[in-house]
């Protein structure tokens, strides 16, 4: 299937409202009670992040892994949101992730969700699926969520970045408070593989291994060699089928989806006082200490 957005008008900005506790946009809870009953297979890969914490890297990384060698096309043929359904996303008259997802051809199929952990469909627990966590730290996570809003039609205004500033540590974000959704993946952590952005800027070769000796994979050396090329940000940027530049409801003129990939970008947005601000906050909604430590740079 092969998504055409020929026709698609695009929507109005839409309006956080309540969801369940948690502050969502309509795209991605009107589906709600079919995706609450997706059936996950054994062998499905579920890649669970906060909006901005690397989900894309991780899905590109996946699916070389698994299909680089026996399709290749798909990679240069089909954009990363059609390789990798997002669960839970609805176009209007267009497609569901859902759908999406129930038709993809490929075992295992690589799924997508942003949703906070009390969120997630039961069947990918009750069928023992594979679960990988990205977690960025707090503070780069929030300015490249700031761009994508700015960007992204599909979103809630942005409005400027002291407003913006404000309400992610207020948790008025899509998907809710950074600080929950992190916190509540990490209380479940025995039941899945946990990834952080920054390990994977210091060494994606060193991170591609972890996530195969998890998932079970073992790629020859040429294979990987493959992989951590392929994904360098640069190609990822340059990469049609994965730098986004086909969702026509992503203005690139306003920032790329592939920004600047980068640790510590956030020192070129907050002020010393935000800074001030924000540690003490962060301090107290972070309890785990191995997660705080991990989250903030
Ligand atoms: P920046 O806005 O800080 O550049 P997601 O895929 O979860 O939406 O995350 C997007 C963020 O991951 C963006 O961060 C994007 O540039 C970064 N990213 C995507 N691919 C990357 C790669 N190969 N290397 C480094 N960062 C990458």
């Amino acid at each position: 299937m092969s998504l055409n957005f020929d026709k698609m008008e695009l929507p109005p900005r839409p309006k956080l409202f309540d969801f369940h506790g948690v502050s969502m946009v309509h795209f991605f809870t009107q589906n709600w009670e079919n995706v609450q009953n997706f059936q996950a297979r054994p062998d499905d890969i579920l890649i669970a992040t906060y909006p901005k914490a690397g989900t894309t890297w991780v899905s590109q990384i996946l699916d070389m892994l698994y299909f680089g060698q026996t399709s290749p096309e798909r990679l240069t043929t089909l954009p990363i949101y059609e390789r990798v359904p997002f669960l839970e996303m609805t176009i209007p008259n267009l497609v569901t992730g859902k759908d999406q997802a129930d038709e993809l051809p490929t075992t295992p199929r690589l799924i997508k969700t942003h949703f906070p952990v009390q969120f997630v469909p039961k069947s990918f627990w009750e069928q023992n699926c594979r679960i990988i966590y990205v977690a960025r730290n707090a503070k780069d996570n929030m300015v490249s969520y700031y761009h994508f809003d700015c960007m992204n039609q599909g979103q809630p205004e942005a409005g400027d970045w002291n407003s913006f500033f404000q309400r992610f540590m207020d948790g008025n974000m899509v998907f809710g408070s950074w600080y929950d959704h992190v916190n509540g993946w990490w209380k479940k952590k025995e039941t899945y593989s946990n990834m952080f952005y920054e390990d994977m800027i210091e060494d994606t070769g060193r991170e591609i291994d972890k996530l195969c000796t998890f998932i079970g994979l073992s790629p020859s050396a040429e294979e990987k060699e493959k992989v951590t090329s392929g994904v360098q940000f640069d190609n990822m940027k340059n990469n049609k089928m994965a730098n986004y530049s086909t969702l026509p409801i992503m203005n690139f003129k306003v920032s790329p989806f592939m920004r600047k990939g980068k640790v510590g970008d956030w020192k070129n947005y907050f002020t010393v006082a935000q800074n001030e601000q924000f540690d003490a906050d962060y301090k107290k909604k972070m309890k785990d200490r191995t997660l705080q430590l991990r989250c903030v740079i």
